[in-house]
């Protein structure tokens, strides 16, 4: 394929892409959190196309985006906080998986054949206005190639995927800048099955204590969380004392040659998490450099998600 089109974050950008969507096309849309892969979700052969470009193992189920609530309630139920859940936190970095209502019509490949679909209402401006204008569902993973870093601008996803898409909607770079946090909700509890953009501390008012997934049999259900991803090239470490010619990446007073936020601010680290990991990446290719090493970072708020993505980064690869 040749470069994909750069859209305008206009209202004619908006209508191209969901005219792209309409005609079967992928193309990547800006959430608030990531860009993500986008394709109608009710067409098999655009669904799977998602997952060629990606390379994304089948078993590893899709996102699927909505305008809002109502239209989420005609393909799942909500069983226990979910509604509440919901209803505090659409549109935003939340994701519900929930189950699916018969005559849903998604096809199973969206959901990897399983009775649940993961359901998201993103706030970004330009993705409601392309869900609207679309005016279906749209499954969207994040905008890279499986197991590599996460784009958080128009940029990284050419990078990534540019011969593989029709067209990326250029929105600027996305402020929360890790994935949403994904919730089970049920009667006897709620699970964590992704730490991300909506901290713990704002959704255990609601839930109560979350239900961690951390058993091994947990990485089959929420199969996005295998050990190694968001994977740069280079060899990552976290903590500890930088060795001679590593690539630094610090936070708050612990220094480095980038920084995650010079002041300590985990929403700024999280808006520059994956940035700073491309930039790093291509710091240590350019300088043959042994490895990236990042700064402690408190684990309390963002800083769980932020935590979970170095850790996944910093994983013996596969
Ligand atoms: O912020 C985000 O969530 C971004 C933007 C684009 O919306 N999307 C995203 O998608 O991060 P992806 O595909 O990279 O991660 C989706 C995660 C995977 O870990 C997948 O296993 C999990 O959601 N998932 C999807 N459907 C599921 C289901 N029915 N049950 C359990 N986990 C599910
Ligand atoms: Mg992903």
């Amino acid at each position: 394929m040749p470069a994909p089109e750069i859209l305008p974050d206009t209202r004619d950008g908006h209508a191209r892409a969901a005219a792209l969507l309409r005609g079967g096309a992928l193309v990547a849309l800006p959430t608030e959190t990531v860009y993500g892969l986008a394709a109608d979700a009710r067409s098999d052969t655009a669904v799977a196309a998602i997952y060629a470009a990606k390379g994304r193992p089948s078993f590893n189920p899709l996102i699927v985006h909505l305008p809002d609530l109502a239209a989420a309630e005609a393909l799942a139920s909500f069983p226990g906080p979910a509604l509440a859940l919901a209803r505090a936190f659409w549109p935003g970095p939340l994701t519900l998986v929930l189950p699916l209502k018969p005559g849903h019509g998604l096809p199973p490949r969206v959901t990897a054949g399983l009775p649940t679909v993961a359901i998201r209402v993103p706030a970004h401006p330009a993705m409601q206005a392309v869900l609207r204008a679309f005016g279906g569902p749209v499954a969207a993973p994040s905008a890279n190639p499986s197991g590599r870093i996460s784009a958080t601008t128009a940029a990284h996803v050419t990078a990534g995927l540019g011969d593989r898409i029709a067209a990326v909607l250029d929105a600027g770079p996305t402020s929360v800048g890790v994935e949403s946090t994904i919730l089970a909700p049920a009667e006897g509890g709620t699970r964590l099955l992704r730490e991300g953009g909506l901290p713990r501390e704002a959704i255990e008012p609601l839930t109560g204590p979350l239900l961690l997934d951390t058993t091994p049999g947990a990485a089959v259900e929420a199969p996005g969380q295998l050990s190694s991803h968001y994977a740069p090239r280079a060899p990552l470490h976290l903590g500890g004392q930088p060795q001679p010619g590593e690539i630094t990446i610090g936070f708050g007073p612990t220094g480095g040659e980038l920084t995650l936020s010079a002041t300590g601010d985990l929403a700024e680290a999280a808006a520059r998490l994956f940035a700073t990991l491309h930039t790093a990446d291509a710091l240590a290719e350019a300088r043959h450099a042994p490895a990236i090493r990042v700064a402690e970072i408190p684990e309390t708020g963002l800083g769980r998600a932020i935590n979970d993505r170095l850790r996944r980064a910093a994983a013996p690869r596969g």
